[in-house]
């Protein structure tokens, strides 16, 4: 038994994926340290509705200055942010002195948009490497973990803020009841939370099981977000769904009957209902499409590789460290990964070691067949690389099941 992170309720983990490393922990191929693994099981609270990792790795060991994950890697990621951050300006900050903070703003993919006309405005970043390149585009950042304490600090210095953002932050951080009374700190009369997640809806209809990693210990849905956020006085007054990492939610948080709640959030609440996301059978039934994804994608590699193809991966994302380390696969079917991050690049991906180089040699290689990893960026990379299909490459991809694209 373990105990829920929000509710403190006893819980049994609904399915383990085996001893997985740091997902972004690309280390040399020479480094002879011992590597660092832990088990990483998944449950389920039925009182708080809350789908959580039983067990984070330190967050020092994850958030350091070399922090693998840069934003700003996809060009589409960018449009993204940049279409929301008008969405802000048109809608949340009227003066330029409101006051936008970003919790997690890692190389500056969102605040770089309010750098040019001198929006008040201000990061927090713990990752000394991407905090650094958002600098470098004049962004403001206060190098540091966010928390009650930070958040005391920075009140003193900077005040409130009108607008208070996060995108991809809630997911990593264990301790929230403190984040949420930092927010609360910061956020000015009749200011907003906006929040974006991986929606646990989409992981569990397209068995995504690879957003499960040690930095992902929380899998939101509405409700509970409603209810975790709840517990500090905050309303969830609106929601968007996203098509951004496989299928993400953003929610807007207002202090209690500071806005009108709009009717999508009942609406999505009842859809959640139908997909079953508060009934422990779903997660029965999540972790049995997860048992038969591994043997279905390990038979088509070993198949094909018993045929004589070649294979290698594109991207080496966070999620593909979940997915080669539970399904065992290493080198001998997967040869190699491709990625454009250049902290990435002639290292080799954690746990199971396969050599990660640049996007680059894609095309010098012409693997016959290669798992998109980053299917997330499906379009983006598509796009880009249209001459792989054209030429007679064939992509893989494991969710929401393992096939060949034809
Ligand atoms: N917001 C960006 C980055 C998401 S990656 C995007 O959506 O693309 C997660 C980021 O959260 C990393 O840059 C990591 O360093 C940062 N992070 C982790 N724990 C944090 C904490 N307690 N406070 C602030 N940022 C944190
Ligand atoms: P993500 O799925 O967590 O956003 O990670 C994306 C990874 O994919 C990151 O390592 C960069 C890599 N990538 C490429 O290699 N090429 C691309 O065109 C894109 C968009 C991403
Ligand atoms: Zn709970």
């Amino acid at each position: 038994m373990s105990q829920c992170h929000i509710c403190h309720e006893q819980i049994r983990p609904f399915i383990s994926f085996g001893h997985q490393p740091l997902a972004n922990a690309f280390r040399e191929k020479s480094d002879s340290r011992e590597e660092y693994f832990y088990e990483m099981q998944v449950m389920f609270c039925e009182s708080c509705k809350m789908v959580q990792l039983a067990k984070q790795p330190d967050e020092k060991k994850m958030f350091h200055e070399e922090y693998a994950f840069y934003s700003g890697t996809s060009k589409r990621m960018g449009d993204h942010f940049s279409s929301l951050a008008k969405e802000f300006k048109d809608n949340e900050l009227n003066d330029l002195s409101d006051g936008l903070l970003e919790i997690g703003c890692n190389d500056g993919i969102l605040l770089k948009n309010f750098v040019l006309e001198k929006y008040r405005h201000l990061g927090v970043e713990p990752s000394a490497n991407v905090a650094y390149v958002a600098r470098e585009k004049g962004v403001q950042v206060v190098e540091s973990f966010f928390n009650l304490d930070t958040a005391q600090k920075i009140k003193k210095e900077h005040g409130t803020f009108k607008v208070l953002f996060s995108a991809n932050v809630m997911n990593h951080i264990i301790y929230m009841d403190d984040v949420i009374e930092g927010m609360n700190l910061l956020l000015s009369d009749g200011g907003i939370l906006v929040l974006e997640d991986p929606y646990l809806g989409d992981i569990i209809e397209k068995t995504a099981y690879d957003q499960f990693y040690d930095e992902h210990i929380y899998l939101y849905s509405l409700t509970s977000m409603a209810h975790l956020y709840g517990r500090h006085g905050f309303q969830l007054f609106d929601v968007q769904p996203q098509i951004t990492h496989g299928g993400s939610m953003r929610y807007y948080f207002c202090r209690e009957g500071d806005r009108a709640v709009h009717e999508r959030v009942s609406s999505w609440m009842q859809k959640e209902e139908d997909l079953g996301l508060y009934n422990p059978t779903t997660y029965d039934k999540f972790r049995s499409r997860c048992e038969k994804s591994k043997i279905d994608f390990v038979n088509l590699l070993t198949k094909l590789k018993q045929e004589g193809h070649s294979i290698a991966g594109y991207a080496a994302t966070a999620k593909s460290t979940t997915v080669t380390n539970y399904c065992g696969i290493t080198s001998d079917l997967i040869s190699v990964m491709y990625d454009s991050t250049p902290i990435k690049q002639g290292r080799v991906n954690p746990g199971t070691h396969i050599p990660v180089l640049s996007d680059q040699n894609f095309k010098k290689d012409r693997p016959d067949y290669t798992v998109l990893f980053a299917y997330n960026h499906s379009a983006e990379i598509f796009e880009k690389e249209a001459w792989y299909k054209e030429s007679g490459g064939k992509w893989i991809v494991y969710v929401p099941e393992v096939k060949i694209l034809s």
